[in-house]
């Protein structure tokens, strides 16, 4: 089982703290995490840095305290889009009325705003403010402005305000404010800090300027996939073949045309990925000779083939701890076949799918999966394309809670 108390990349949570006197509760709220396994990287902001010094939290956290944007510029390791990649959280605690006014029009005028901006991890917000900044119509405005792009706010409380005032404005309870955050990661966002590698669509290889070899592949399946994954938490990198679907929000996609691109693209994210989903369907062969010029009408014609890379095959010479899952498209023999496949690529799973079913698989918006592991075999039934693609992803969940080390 994976550790819960020792720090592991995978779970690093970006602690923005705002200027406000709830700012005491931060080192609190920082070790809360601490103690869950997160690394977390403080980043405040220069109201917050009168209230909490920048090397009280760097004492706590064991890391560098971020308080301005050129400390992200002067530090490879901390660039604002690397330190927002790498987060599988971002939680502002205390946020002031005006970092929720920031956030809500977008605006990046500091290390902080500038990172929630550029970050695709979730954003988790617990205020702190006067009750009536809070009731103001502007920021209960922004507040819903940010709840509609999933934004989970976390109080604030009712009780005695830093002004003397009572009403709600209060930082929600440290344990409050972590449990929160730790159940909505372990639950909603079950993939937060997982980085998944996507394949879809067909591949196409060139027999002259205009014709090629192909196939029906539109790359549902894998978006719906790269979909699934991302919204619930995880880093994606959909690789696409060809595909008419408009790019997912929050994924980043990869277009390329032959299989010769697409294995050099999975090759070249490979090592940053932990497991591989292979939807695409890939051509099997290429023509030997790209003619320069279209082939004119005539007699009949034969074009000499040869095969192409198997790219799971060449991941499984370099597999390691990593999660690969293939998708099978059998015509006949669907187990068995599937199952070979699943053996000489070395997979961890394999969906196989029965070509010759109507209205499913390729081009459809369902799909008849059976799922075999190297322990057994489950069929799945017509779904949905959406919907078979929430359930790869929970057994791929499973394939990481039993692996030991991620
Ligand atoms: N695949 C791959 N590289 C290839 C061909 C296929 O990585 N050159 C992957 C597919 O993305 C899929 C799995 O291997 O996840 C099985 O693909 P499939 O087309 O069903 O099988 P093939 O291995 O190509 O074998 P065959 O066409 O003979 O059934």
């Amino acid at each position: 089982m994976p550790t819960r108390n020792k720090t592991d990349d995978s779970k690093t949570l970006i602690l923005g703290i705002t200027g406000c006197i709830a700012a005491y509760k931060s080192p609190d709220i920082a070790r809360g995490f601490m103690k869950l396994g997160y690394k977390v990287v403080p980043v405040l902001t220069k109201a917050a840095t009168q209230f909490i010094t920048p090397l009280t939290m760097q004492s706590i956290c064991g890391g560098k305290a971020i308080t301005s944007l050129f400390d992200l510029k002067n530090d490879n390791q901390f660039s604002h889009l690397s330190l927002s990649s790498q987060a599988s959280a971002v939680l502002i605690a205390p946020a002031t009325a005006n970092i929720l006014s920031k956030l809500a029009n977008g605006t990046a005028d500091d290390a902080l705003s500038t990172l929630v901006l550029a970050s695709k991890a979730p954003l988790f917000i617990a205020p702190a403010m006067n009750e009536k900044m809070y009731q103001n119509r502007k920021t209960q405005k922004n507040i819903d402005s940010l709840k509609k792009e999933n934004a989970v706010f976390i109080g604030p409380q009712i009780g005695s305000l830093a002004c003397g005032e009572e009403g709600v404005g209060r930082l929600a309870k440290v344990s409050l404010i972590v449990n929160s955050v730790e159940e909505a990661l372990s639950d909603k966002y079950d993939f937060a800090g997982k980085k998944i590698l996507v394949t879809a669509g067909g591949t196409r290889e060139a027999i002259d300027p205009v014709r090629f070899i192909g196939n029906r592949s539109s790359g549902k399946m894998g978006y719906a996939c790269a979909i699934e994954l991302k919204n619930r938490g995880a880093r994606v990198k959909l690789i696409s073949a060809n595909c008419s679907l408009s790019n997912p929000e929050g994924v980043e996609v990869i277009n390329v045309e032959t299989s010769k691109q697409m294995l050099e693209q999975v090759k070249a994210n490979f090592s940053w990925a932990q497991a591989v989903i292979m939807s695409a369907a890939v051509s099997d062969f290429s023509p030997k000779k790209v003619l320069k010029e279209k082939i004119k009408k005539g007699k009949d014609l034969s074009v000499n083939l040869q095969k192409t890379p198997d790219i799971l095959g060449e991941l499984a010479k370099v597999k390691g701890n990593k999660i690969l899952i293939g998708f099978a498209a059998e015509s006949q023999d669907l187990i068995s076949n599937a199952a070979k496949k699943l053996k000489d690529k070395k997979l961890d799973l394999i969906f196989a799918n029965d070509i010759t079913k109507k209205d499913s698989g390729f081009s459809s918006a369902y799909s008849e999966l059976t799922c075999i592991s190297p322990v057994g075999t489950e069929a799945i039934g017509r779904k949905l394309k959406e919907e078979a693609a929430a359930i790869v992803a929970d057994k791929l969940k499973e394939l990481f809670d039993s692996k030991i080390l991620f």
